[in-house]
């Protein structure tokens, strides 16, 4: 699911909150190992940060597929996002890494969802009494 945002120079226009909504953060209930969770980091940050640590393409610790180890598996291994950009890492990852990744992921979705810091917006729309979600 992507979004992208224009801004108009000089407009004027409020953006709706409904067009800044992001999907809440998604934690799965599964716990995981620390052990594995440092594995992931440590792989997310080689193989995933430079597309998914931005602000344009999906922010993983809201994915959909976050809580589901087949979904996960089928897009980062099994490439089934491959046709939107999202290619398969099946030639650099085992699905025991791609595992690992989702662990890092959804301890940091667990830290945005606690941190109740669910929409990264621009301060001055923050301040101007958007509460996010
Ligand atoms: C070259 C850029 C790029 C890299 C690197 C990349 N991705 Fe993606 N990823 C994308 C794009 C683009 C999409 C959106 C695809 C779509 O809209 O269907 C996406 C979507 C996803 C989704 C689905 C998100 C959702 O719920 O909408 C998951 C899960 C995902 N990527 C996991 C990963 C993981 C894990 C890594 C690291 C192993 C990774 N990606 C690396 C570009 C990238």
């Amino acid at each position: 699911m992507g979004r992208m945002l224009v801004f108009r120079l000089g407009g004027h226009a409020k953006i709706a909150d409904e067009d800044l909504a992001l999907p809440p953060a998604n934690p799965p209930a599964e716990s995981f190992a620390s052990a594995q969770i440092g594995m992931g980091a440590k792989l997310y940050y080689t193989h995933c940060v430079f597309c998914h640590g931005g602000m344009v393409m999906p922010d993983l610790r809201r994915s959909g597929a976050l809580g589901d180890r087949d979904s996960w598996n089928q897009i980062v291994i099994q490439g089934a996002l491959s046709a939107n950009g999202m290619a398969s890492f099946k030639r650099w990852l085992t699905s025991e890494d791609a595992e690992a990744i989702r662990a890092y992921v959804a301890s940091e979705a667990e830290v945005l969802k606690s941190e109740g810091r669910e929409m990264p917006i621009p301060k001055t729309l923050a301040q101007s009494g958007n509460k996010g979600q």
